[in-house]
C-alpha cells in the first residue's frame, strides 16, 4: 500500500477522526511505507543529546498511544512527539470533535486528551525503536480526578526510561482548567513535585539528570506580558526547553470555511503568525539558555526557515501533514537545503533567532 496509505487524497473523503484512526492503523500495521529523506547534511541539529538528521518533527497528538511512532519514523520525521497522554484511560469530549477548515488550511479540535492511558502508553513506547530518531512523550492531566501536583510526577517517572524528552502540556485548550496551570506559581510547584519525585534539579540547586529533557508546552494565547517570568522560570528550573506554541482559542476574523465556529482549538495556517511572533519573544527572552521548538502553521519550507530564524532550533507540523501526507516532510527539508544556499548558511543553526527582533513585532 506504501505511502498513499497515509498520503491525503483517499483520506480526505472520509470523516476526519475516522481518516486519522485510518492512517494510525497503517502506520501502526507497517502499511503505511517508507520515505527516505535526503537531508542536506547541512540541517543536522543536535538535542535531547542525540544528533537529528533535520529538524523537523512531528507535534503531539497525532499518535497519542505511542502506537505509530515505528511507522512514522518509517516516514522520515527527524523526530516524533507522542501523547498527550494522561494517568488513566479517558474517551475525550463527544463526536464529532475535529473539523477541517479546508479553505483556511487550518483544523480545529476538542478532542480532549481521548487516551488509553499511562500503562498502555509505556507498554508501546518501550517497544518502539529509538535508534532511528528521538521520540518525545507528551504528558497531561485527567479531565475528571486530577491533582496536578501528583499526576505529572508520577507520569514523568514513568515515561523517563523510555523517552528522548518529556513535554508538560499545560496547553490544550480542551481540558478544563489545565491552561490556568501556565501561572508562574502552579507551573513552579508542578516542575517543584517533578523535581522531588524524580531526584531531578530543585531551584537553583543539584541536577541529577533522574529524567531525559524537560519541556513545557505552552499556548498561543498566553498574556505576553508573562512571558519573561515564565522564561526565568524555565531557566531556574533547569527545563531543557519551551514548546511555542498549542492551538488557539482566537478565531482571527478572515477565516473563511464553515466550521470555523467550532468551539476547540485552531491550528493551520491561521496560527502562523500569533505563534511565531510568542516564540520570538520567547527566543529574545531566553537567549541560548533554552531549546525552542517552534510549532504552529507551519506547511513549506519557507515557513519552517521562519520559525528558525524567529528563534526555533526544531520546528513541529501536525495540520500540514494530515492535509498533504508525508511528502510534506520531503518538500520542507528539501526546501530548506535551497533556503540556505539563498541565504550562505553553513549550517541551519546559524540562523537560529537571526531575527526574532523583527519578527517578535508580528501581527497576529
Ligand atoms: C487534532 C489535533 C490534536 C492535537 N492534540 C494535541 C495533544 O494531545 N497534545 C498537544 O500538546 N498538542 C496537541 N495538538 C497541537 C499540536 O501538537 C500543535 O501544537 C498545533 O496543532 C500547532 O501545529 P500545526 O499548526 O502544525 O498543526 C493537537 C492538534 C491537533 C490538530
Amino acid at each position: 500500500m506504501a505511502l498513499s496509505a497515509v498520503a491525503a487524497p483517499w483520506l480526505r473523503r472520509l470523516a476526519p477522526e475516522t481518516a486519522h484512526d485510518a492512517a494510525i492503523a497503517a502506520l501502526r500495521y507497517g502499511l503505511a511505507g517508507r520515505q527516505t529523506i535526503a537531508a542536506d547534511p547541512r540541517l543536522a541539529v543536535t538535542a535531547f543529546g542525540r544528533t537529528l538528521a533535520h529538524p523537523i518533527g512531528l507535534a503531539a497528538g497525532f499518535d497519542k498511544n505511542a502506537v505509530a511512532c515505528d511507522g512514522l519514523a518509517r516516514l522520515g520525521f527527524g523526530f516524533i512527539e507522542a501523547g498527550t497522554v494522561t494517568l488513566r484511560a479517558q474517551p475525550g469530549n463527544p463526536k464529532p470533535r475535529l473539523f477541517r477548515l479546508d479553505q483556511d488550511g487550518a483544523l480545529i479540535n476538542r478532542m480532549g486528551f481521548n487516551n488509553a492511558g499511562i500503562e498502555p502508553f509505556v507498554a508501546a513506547l518501550r517497544r518502539v525503536d529509538r535508534s532511528r530518531i528521538p521520540v518525545g512523550a507528551n504528558i497531561g492531566i485527567n479531565k475528571e480526578g486530577a491533582t496536578p501536583l501528583a499526576d505529572y510526577p508520577t507520569l514523568v517517572r514513568k515515561v523517563a526510561p523510555h523517552a528522548d524528552y518529556i513535554v508538560i502540556n499545560v496547553s490544550s485548550p480542551n481540558t478544563p482548567g489545565l491552561r490556568d496551570l501556565q501561572s508562574v506559581d502552579r507551573l513552579d510547584a508542578i516542575l517543584d513535585a517533578v523535581a522531588r519525585e524524580t531526584g531531578g534539579r530543585e531551584a537553583g540547586g543539584r541536577e541529577a539528570g533522574a529524567h531525559p529533557p524537560l519541556f513545557v508546552k505552552l499556548a498561543p494565547d498566553l498574556d505576553e506580558a508573562v512571558l519573561p517570568d515564565l522564561v526565568a522560570l524555565a531557566v531556574a528550573r533547569g527545563l531543557a526547553g519551551l514548546i511555542v506554541s498549542n492551538t488557539t482559542l482566537a478565531r482571527p476574523a478572515d477565516l473563511a470555511s464553515a466550521a470555523r465556529g467550532e468551539a476547540g482549538g485552531l491550528s493551520g495556517a491561521p496560527l502562523f503568525n500569533r505563534s511565531t511572533r510568542m516564540l520570538a519573544r520567547v527566543r529574545l527572552l531566553a537567549g541560548e539558555r533554552l531549546t525552542l521548538i517552534g510549532a504552529g502553521g507551519v506547511a513549506n519550507a519557507e515557513q519552517a526557515f521562519t520559525k528558525c530564524r524567529a528563534g526555533a532550533d526544531l520546528v513541529q507540523i501536525y495540520t500540514s501533514f494530515v492535509a498533504q501526507g508525508p511528502a510534506v516532510i520531503g518538500r520542507i527539508v528539501a526546501g530548506l537545503g535551497g533556503l540556505l544556499d539563498r541565504y550562505g548558511c553553513a549550517r541551519l543553526s546559524d540562523i537560529t533567532g537571526r531575527d526574532a527582533d523583527r519578527l517578535a513585532e508580528l501581527a497576529p
